[in-house]
């Protein structure tokens, strides 16, 4: 068995709140989530049962992909706060015994980088290099607006983007830039963060030549040409060392990833990362909704994360999480806005008691929703746009339309619902992008003072899973994968195991007692009803302790 336990381990342990700060509180009213809002809201984020905060970028950005286009990897956007600011809530977070991890953005910058601005001007200077230019494009296509390549008329060539126009893509193989990338993890290190989520990091190295790349997804033509490219480990092993003079952790984004490629990040010689957001089970409905429309599938998701989890088990470790800011909301996606507690609550059941650490997303914890903005006008988010106007032109606005609604980014990024009071509690201000207008029904003062509600229920069983090593440690299996209503599956560890159980149902369902707990009674710890009979109540969610298994 490999070796997996290193001095990082401590993250095995710990769950994680993602912040996407322009949406989550505003401190200062001007209608911007920002750094102020953050530090009052501490309590609040201490008080889930998280042990970490993610910060999605907070770094000066034009916002042409809200943050994920930097312009300055040093600093903090004026929006936000300061660095002074910046320093006040991670020392206040450390204290309060909650670490910090950075978005660590290295595939591309803001085209309103200094050094791209530099780049640009011509072939011969200190950053001509410092991004990929060639005299004429290949066929690749971005992720994110059309063709992959721009012209540049100062230097009358393209630069690569593969996402959108704005976001150009550092050239990874120059030591310079990877000499940039070094310093920039120092700075925010000696500052005193934890670690990075590193994003899109399996796309950093692109293949020598950038030849021409097959159909592969829609807009995804080049992606096998620099999906775990060449020299990903390379790379990655000098950013490793950098973090080995720290007690920090790594952990990459790995946009379509395959566990295969997966274990080579986070196992053996090469181990370059502690963890990995897979997308596989994102894929069981509508990742790509704007193009193929796919009814969510329970069976897909399912067998996504046991492949995950049996795949990891002893070698690696999953980072688990079913929302973010690049999602729909889950209850919209997989639940029930009609059964919102009952659904909220049992898809909080069905990842948290997975092997890995949990990561849960602002607004996640309270069950927000989908918003159904009226116009595309309306809505902000580059790629929503950008599939608004390519795919299905055929069919009628509305029908287009909907399919934003399902898959559209900016619904995860609606501000985040405090309170009943205008603008949700989230600002004294116009807030900057729409509050969706369920807040009267769904806000955090609301669920504080409801016992049962889906905020109550991700506490309890962010409760459980830190009282209990088998929940941490303990092995996985899943039971009856080609049920179609019901997620089974156990956590077992010496002679304890939970078995937790999940319906998908809006109907009453009857769930099978797998063999092995035939005739044994076991102990129910969790459940998201007050009563339990012999049928699945809708999106009914159940935990179970056994002794002696
Ligand atoms: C990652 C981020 C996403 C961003 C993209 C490009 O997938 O999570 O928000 O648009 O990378 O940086
Ligand atoms: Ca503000």
């Amino acid at each position: 068995m490999e070796q997996t336990v290193n001095k990082r381990d401590w993250y095995k342990k710990m769950s994680f709140y993602q912040i996407w700060i322009r949406s989550f509180a505003d401190g200062n009213g001007d209608g911007i989530g920002d750094l102020y809002g953050v530090y009052d809201k501490l309590p609040y984020i201490k008080s889930l049962g998280v042990d970490g905060i993610w910060f999605s970028p907070i770094y000066p950005s034009p916002n042409a992909d809200f943050g994920y286009d930097i312009s300055d990897y040093k600093d903090i956007h004026p929006d936000y706060g300061d660095l002074d600011q910046f320093k006040k809530v991670l020392d206040k977070a450390h204290e309060m015994g909650l670490k910090v991890i950075m978005d660590l953005v290295i595939n591309h910058t803001s085209d309103e980088h200094p050094w791209f601005l530099e780049s640009k001007k011509g072939r011969d200077n200190p950053y001509s290099d410092y991004y990929i230019w060639r005299d004429k494009p290949n066929n690749w296509d971005s992720l994110f607006e059309g063709e992959a390549w721009e012209y540049v008329k100062e230097r009358d060539q393209y630069y690569l983007h593969i996402f959108a126009k704005k976001q150009p893509d550092l050239n990874m193989d120059n030591p310079k830039v990877r000499q940039e990338v070094k310093d920039i993890m120092r700075f925010w290190l000696d500052m005193g963060v934890d670690g990075f989520r590193e994003d899109v990091i399996n796309f950093i190295s692109k293949k020598e030549g950038l030849p021409n790349g097959l159909f592969f997804l829609p807009a995804a033509k080049g992606m096998s040409h620099y999906k775990d490219g060449p020299h990903i480990h390379e790379y990655l092993s000098e950013f490793r060392k950098v973090c080995d003079e720290y007690d920090c952790f790594q952990l990459g984004e790995g946009p379509m990833t395959t566990v295969k490629s997966a274990m080579n990040y986070l196992t053996g010689p090469t181990k370059s990362l502690d963890m990995m957001f897979s997308f596989d089970h994102m894929m069981a409905d509508c990742l790509y909704t704007e193009y193929i429309h796919r009814p969510f599938s329970l069976v897909k998701l399912k067998k996504a994360f046991t492949k995950w989890q049996k795949a990891l088990d002893g070698k690696g470790w999953n980072a688990l999480y079913m929302e973010n800011h690049d999602h729909p909301r889950i209850i919209s996606r997989y639940g029930s806005e009609h059964f919102h507690r009952e659904s909220g609550t049992m898809l909080a059941a069905c990842y948290l008691f997975q092997q890995g650490t949990p990561f849960i997303y602002q607004g996640q914890e309270i069950g927000m929703t989908n918003i159904k903005l009226m116009s595309i006008d309306q809505y902000v988010d580059v790629s929503s746009i950008t599939n608004y106007y390519t795919y299905h032109l055929k069919e009628d606005p509305e029908r287009r339309l909907h399919r934003i609604h399902l898959s559209s980014r900016d619904s995860a990024r609606t501000p985040v619902q405090w309170d009943d009071s205008e603008n949700a509690g989230f600002s004294k201000a116009k807030p900057w992008f729409y509050v969706n207008p369920n807040y009267k029904k769904i806000n955090v003062a609301k669920e504080e003072k409801d016992p049962d509600s889906i905020l109550n229920f991700y506490r309890k069983c962010l409760a459980l899973r830190k009282r209990s090593d088998t929940l941490i440690y303990g092995s996985y299996n899943e039971f009856f994968p080609k049920d179609p209503n019901i997620f089974m599956y156990e956590r077992c560890l010496e002679n304890e195991s939970y078995l937790i159980i999940c319906s998908f149902s809006r109907l009453p369902v009857k769930p099978k007692k797998p063999e092995k707990y035939k005739g044994m009674h076991g102990e129910l710890i969790l459940c998201n009803y007050k009563e339990t009979g012999r049928f699945l109540k809708p999106f009914e969610t159940r935990v179970y302790r056994y002794k002696n298994t």
